[in-house]
């Protein structure tokens, strides 16, 4: 019986084997793109060059000046297992470069129209053509010392495949996503990316971390890093970590390496999160560039076809330096967190809240002058007096509460939860109706998001626009934003746009059963004046004017309240009068 099993067995040919081998290595066109950079890598160059379009389904191209092949090599490249980075099972101990399997330019070329033009230093070039493995022609060529790998038609002769492929604006951010982190891997070679003929990414050779770092990341997020250095237990944990304030719901970056080398551990992530305590708002997520260097002989490095996770021998010991190295990192900013005390449900960490006394704390005239518009909405039947009589003085308590006296007693009303409820109503009517004009921008604001914030805004697009937002695809996951709407002078459009979306993507305010109430929901809370800010009297008025005027119950969006009255009687009986 199991001569008929033995029977079956056969070598593979190359070409299958090839095939098999390219489904671990090619399984996308950022994983090609990856291969192809990290051989010009090894081979020294100093500017890699990658080109790819329509998200790589198209074209692959990677050029590179590193020191090329000559045209035995060039041949023999494209056999399995052939690799001039090791020679015997020693070589594999603390190895040093990045390929060592000699599998991934056969297993490219089986799946691809390939090409492979290379030249050495002394001038002689050579171009090997491959369609799906097969070698179609060896022949001279001219080209300047490095080489240049082509790739197209990806995975044109295993169909099943082809169809696994995202869209190619998604395989196109993959491939945004790879060069920038072995951008940021590598600060003294310098990289280009060309997506569909558009620039994304041209870093120069030879910069310092922190060029790269913002070059990459943009200065703007550069400059809310602190640095991290921080050794324990023979691990030593570097690089930088986001300032508390800074870090948003949204557009977050991390990238981690260990040993220089770049990999993906949600473990650590959460571990450097710990490290802020309550510093940050649970929603926040802060942005980190962080290193791991161990003793090579603590990790695998191999566990991964793509060797983009690794396997710390001492985990907990790694995930505790991380932590610490943060928390060392924010060093003044969270001491005067208190340890161990879980952050108080709902409470908001103190350096979100504008400092009353900055300098620009002028209290900002929050709300326009009541217009006409404005006025109408006030039912008939509302207070006896006039608005323009109601000359009540407000006083606003700790930046948050605005307080009044009643003919029942003492009024105090939250501003951030009444003008949630302001903006609801006044949403809820826009989203009806034909919307608001948007503010135009002089300069858009662009804005990185993740992929299921993509998806929110491509759900809501008309409830955006509706209520002034007017975003457009911007290339990979930017959005550019050209309008905003305007609810009061202080509102910040960027911030406002993160969170809302990053609520929206997350399945926060889920309660609600009606989209429409959902997203007025969240744009109100999101767009309204918060807690801390500093108001001035005309728009505390205003504010509370307009909350007088809405018909809906008053507490706010989230069901909390919005007003709290301290009765006549509760004081007498309070001060024994009673
Ligand atoms: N851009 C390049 N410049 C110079 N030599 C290259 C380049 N790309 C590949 N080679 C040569 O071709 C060989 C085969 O490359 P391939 O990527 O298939 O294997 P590898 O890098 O050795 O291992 P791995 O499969 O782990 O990537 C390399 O060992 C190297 O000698
Ligand atoms: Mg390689």
């Amino acid at each position: 019986m199991p001569t008929e099993a033995i029977r079956r067995i056969a070598i593979l040919p190359d070409a299958v084997a090839n095939q098999i081998a390219a489904g671990e290595v090619v399984e996308r066109p950022a994983s090609v793109v990856k291969e192809l950079a990290e051989n010009a890598l090894d081979a020294g160059a100093r500017h890699v060059r990658v080109t790819v379009e329509n998200g790589g389904k198209t074209l692959i191209e990677v050029a590179d000046d590193g020191v090329g092949m000559n045209r035995d090599d060039a041949v023999l490249a494209l056999d399995r297992h052939a690799t001039s980075k090791i020679r015997t099972t020693l070589d594999l101990v603390g190895i040093g470069t990045f390929g060592f399997r000699g599998e991934a330019l056969p297993a490219i070329a089986s799946v691809t129209r390939f090409t492979l033009l290379t030249a050495t230093a002394d001038g002689s070039g050579t171009e090997v053509g491959v369609t799906g493995g097969r070698v179609d022609e060896v022949r001279d060529a001219a080209r300047q010392r490095g080489t240049t790998v082509t790739a197209r038609a990806v995975f044109f002769n295993t169909p099943a495949r082809r169809k696994f492929l995202r869209s190619a604006a998604s395989e196109s951010r993959a491939v945004l996503d790879t060069v920038s982190t072995l951008a940021l891997a590598h600060p003294a070679v310098g990289f280009e990316l060309v997506l569909d003929g558009r620039q994304r990414l041209l870093v120069p050779a030879d910069q310092l971390r922190e060029e790269r770092l913002a070059a990459v990341w943009g200065p703007d997020l550069a400059r809310t890093l602190l640095p991290v250095s921080y050794a324990v237990g023979g691990v030593l944990i570097e690089g930088f970590t986001q300032r508390p304030a800074d870090a948003q719901p949204t557009g977050r970056r991390t990238q981690l390496f260990v040993n220089g080398r770049p990999f993906r551990d949600s473990f650590l992530v959460r571990a450097a999160e710990a490290g802020y305590r309550s510093a940050i708002h649970p929603g926040d997520r802060p942005s980190l560039f962080l290193n791991v260097r161990v003793d090579p002989a603590e990790v695998d490095v191999n566990v991964h076809p793509a060797k983009l996770e690794v396997r710390f021998r001492e985990r907990l010991a790694v995930e505790r330096a991380v932590e610490e190295a943060v928390r060392h990192a924010l060093g003044q900013l969270v001491a005067s967190a208190v340890v161990g005390e879980p952050p108080l449900a709902g409470a908001m960490p103190a350096p979100r809240w504008p400092e009353p006394s900055s300098p620009d704390a002028a209290p900002p005239d929050l709300f326009a002058p009541l217009d006409g518009a404005a006025s109408e909405q006030l039912p008939a039947e509302s207070e006896a007096a006039p608005v323009a009589a109601w000359s009540t003085p407000l006083l606003q308590l700790a930046d948050t509460y605005i307080c009044y006296e009643s003919p029942d007693g003492l009024v105090i009303v939250d501003q951030h939860s009444a003008h949630e409820r302001v903006l609801y109503e006044g949403v809820l009517r826009e989203l009806g109706g034909e919307g608001v004009p948007a503010q135009r921008l002089l300069l858009p604001i662009t804005i990185e998001l993740t992929d299921e914030e993509l998806d929110v805004i491509v759900a809501h697009a008309e409830e955006l626009r509706r209520i002034g937002f007017e975003v457009e695809p911007f290339g990979g996951r930017t959005v550019a934003i050209h309008g905003v709407p305007n609810p009061h002078p202080r509102f910040d459009a960027a911030a406002c746009f993160r969170e809302m979306v990053a609520d929206l993507a997350r399945g926060r305010f889920g309660g609600w059963a009606n989209r429409l109430e959902r997203f007025a929901a969240t744009y109100a809370c999101r767009a309204a004046v918060k807690a801390g800010q500093r108001l001035d009297e005309r728009s505390m008025r205003e504010l509370l004017l307009r909350l007088f005027a809405c018909r809906l119950a008053p507490h706010d969006v989230h069901g909390r309240s919005t007003i709290v009255q301290l009765p006549r009687e509760e004081l007498e009986r309070r001060f024994g009068r009673r």
